[in-house]
């Protein structure tokens, strides 16, 4: 034993060396490479030659630099100087369900597949960065861009953006965690200045960016548009300087968001290595180009700044393996085995919201005829949402995947329901204005296919006019008149069940207390339709959890409660300060439409047996939290279970409860399993404003077991000494 332990201390200690000489021996060529590079040559690399590549020094074999957006799938080749597609033939790729869908798996597992894929699909098209994941916080149901991010929840997005940018990573891509900070709305995304309390920013909206770069070793971060306490973030030096470099130990690229550089020197200063897509035709006159150069040429930036920058572009290129082709992965694309984790990834994301009389699976052996209703049973997804958009190989519509599968043992009744009223423009939302009307044409052939059809399913929901990239939603209703058609349709037929297709919360009270089954199905990436059709008629099971909280209405959600959404005079506060999300509904004590973490299933489950193992610890311990998951219905499913901590008392208000741990289990009918959460003491800190440090207050902490934020199983108290 003694022996083992000996041969494993030095195995560490030689791999601690090996890692260590490589570095040294890379720091060593970064910096051969450095000296023998002109000025100008230095300078090329830190700015854009073309809308998303940046030069390298052929002289010097330091090859160009090609950034591809995006977080669910390798975007389309641009052209290299408009923002036109290049209409390439073999640039197809394979488009996963975005960010929110992601989350709601709450399945690390999946989400390490598609990092590879998204790796394996980048390097064949030979991109060296993808830019994604993106991974701000959920402040605001009306966030167009909520549909990529991932949740509300700090502890959730971080361990998905550690487990997505390890993975990608690993196929010599380097990932760009974005859009670091405060880009939390899109209305005025450009202008406006962000105030966030040290507090909110450490425990919140910061931890995500922390843990992608401390513990996925992202390698390159993007700022943000927007300002921070007064400066853009590109040029913001508490940003890139305090906490990315000083406080994370960063050594990779911070790059700047497309055209999002005011100044030269400031920014230059403030820790940004790259800026990217300035509108500037000449790309000599960037911010980073000749002005940068002029600043070194009249002293005011040391030309040992611009070497720090280059060495941080240089870095990535090595880890990446740019300078060893031979041993980088080559990729692969729109492989079979890339479909069906994009299907998985489908299928796990979705959320059963409902299901009254066990109305779902389907019952489609006894059925004969089945209403499909509305325009999202058809429309396809993939294509929206600006630079997240996806040209995807296939998209499967829910329509198609019913008459695919269904087709011949039921007669499929398809009927458009509504229609989308909306358009989409760049930069502002007017194409949602006048979006609310009710065709009653629309409803009268829809109530007649569902009075004549044994079940009806509505696809209802939103589409890229709302949840996109540039402007936020104008409401949180659903649009086009489709609660009057959803509530036509189960008057007509009472077994209607309805199928959410969106990215972000939607006041659905009109809806929820009418009909009997409602499923949130998300833009499920190429094999929606699939996916969503496998889930309802039983072939898979729904195992998804709401990864944000669903408001009864949008003054529910902090920020609207508060009135400091979108801000004022381009500035706005957080003043809902830490209890973003859940944690403002729970230590208000406010019922939402649904909570965090929910989502039903088709079987039922029971938890027993719950248990620290110790009932006293210290700070540096680690807790670790057991129990007994039965199966206890006729069908496979999966719990997630959630570990939420909350201090007894405090010097400081903590919100009602923070998720800690999670783990999604895998059941068959009938199975049991033992299942252990940990969580760090370390982790039940709050951030201390007084001594700008994470604290551990000693006392009683209670860990509650729960399969929701509003579901606790059970609470164990603990005591911390
Ligand atoms: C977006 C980024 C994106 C970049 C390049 C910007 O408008 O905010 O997320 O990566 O464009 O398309």
């Amino acid at each position: 034993m003694k022996r083992k332990i000996t041969n494993l201390i030095s195995f560490l200690l030689l791999s601690l060396i090996a890692f260590s000489q490589t570095d040294v021996q890379t720091e060593r060529r970064i910096q051969q490479l450095i000296k023998k590079m002109t000025l100008t040559e230095k300078v090329g690399m830190l700015h854009g030659n073309s809308k998303f590549y940046t030069s390298g020094v052929p002289r010097l074999g330091i090859p160009e630099w090609a950034l591809s957006d995006g977080p669910h799938g390798v975007r389309a080749e641009m052209n290299r100087h408009n923002w036109q597609y290049a209409g390439w033939t073999n640039d197809s790729s394979t488009c996963f369900p975005p960010g929110t869908a992601m989350a709601a798996s709450w399945n690390l597992d999946l989400v390490r597949q598609r990092g590879y894929v998204l790796g394996e699909e980048a390097r064949f098209r030979k991109k060296d960065v993808l830019l994604g994941p993106g991974i701000n916080i959920i402040r605001t149901p009306l966030c167009g861009r909520n549909f990529e991010y991932m949740s509300e929840d700090p502890y959730l997005v971080s361990q998905l953006s550690v487990a997505y940018i390890k993975a990608l990573q690993t196929k010599d891509v380097a990932a760009s965690v974005k859009h670091f900070l405060g880009n939390n709305q899109e209305d005025n995304r450009a202008t406006i200045d962000v105030n966030i309390s040290e507090r909110a920013l450490h425990e919140i909206y910061l931890s995500g960016f922390k843990a992608a770069v401390t513990e996925g070793g992202a390698l390159t971060v993007m700022g943000a548009y927007n300002k921070f306490h007064g400066d853009w973030c590109a040029e913001n030096s508490y940003l890139g300087r305090t906490l990315l470099r000083d406080e994370f130990n960063f050594k990779g690229v911070y790059m700047s968001d497309w055209n999002a550089v005011h100044s030269t020197d400031k920014a230059a200063l403030a820790g940004l290595d790259l800026e990217m897509g300035t509108v500037k035709t000449d790309y000599n006159d960037w911010y980073f180009a000749n002005p940068l150069i002029q600043a070194v040429k009249e002293g005011r930036i040391k030309e040992s700044l611009v070497d720090e920058k280059v060495a941080n572009i240089l870095r990535v290129m090595f880890k990446t393996k740019m300078f060893d082709e031979k041993n980088r992965e080559k990729g692969s694309i729109n492989t079979k085995e890339h479909q069906q984790a994009a299907y998985r990834s489908a299928v796990e994301a979705i959320v059963l919201l409902k299901n009254e009389k066990e109305l779902l699976p389907l019952n489609i052996k006894e059925w004969k005829s089945i209403a499909v209703i509305g325009d999202n049973a058809t429309r396809k997804h993939c294509g929206g949402g600006l630079s997240s958009e996806i040209k995807t190989l296939y998209e499967i519509t829910p329509l198609q995947a019913l008459t695919q599968k269904l087709g011949k043992s039921l007669k499929i009744n398809f009927a458009q329901g509504y229609n989308k009223q909306s358009s989409f423009f760049e930069d502002t939302n007017k194409g949602q204005l006048n979006t609310d009307s009710v065709d009653w044409k629309l409803i009268n052939e829809a109530v007649a296919q569902a009075k004549k059809s044994d079940v009806a399913i509505v696809f209802a929901g939103l589409n890229h006019d709302f949840d996109t990239e540039s402007f936020d939603r104008m409401h949180a209703r659903l649009p086009y008149g489709q609660e009057k058609l959803i509530q036509e349709v189960t008057k007509a037929n009472p077994k209607t069940i309805v199928v959410i297709i969106a990215g972000s919360p939607l006041e659905l009270s009109g809806i929820a207390y009418r009909v009997p089954a409602l499923v949130w199905a998300w833009y499920g990436g190429m094999e929606a339709g699939n996916a969503v059709l496998d889930v309802l008629s039983g072939k898979e099971f729904p195992s998804g959890k709401l990864p944000f909280t669903m408001p009864v209405s949008l003054n529910q959600s902090p920020a609207h409660t508060l009135g400091n959404y979108p801000g004022r005079d381009l500035k706005t506060s957080y003043e809902e300060d830490i209890l973003v999300g859940y944690r403002w509904f729970d230590t208000k004590d406010i019922k939402p439409l649904y909570p965090f973490g929910y989502g039903l299933s088709y079987t039922t489950f029971a938890i027993y047996n719950t248990a620290t193992d110790k009932k006293e610890y210290k700070k540096t311990d680690e807790i670790t939290v057991s129990l007994k998951l039965k199966n206890t219905g006729k069908r496979a499913g999966a719990e997630v279970i959630q570990i939420y901590a909350s201090q007894t008392n405090c010097s400081v208000l903590r919100p009602k409860k923070e998720l800690k741990a999670f783990q999604k289990v895998f059941l068959q009918a009938g199975e049991e399993k033992s299942v252990s959460l940990k969580v760090k003491v370390q982790d039940l800190a709050f951030y201390s404003e007084k001594t700008s440090s994470w604290v551990v207050e000693p006392g009683e902490f209670v860990l509650h077991v729960a399969t929701s934020a509003n579901d606790i199983q059970n609470s164990l108290p603990i005591i911390i000494k």
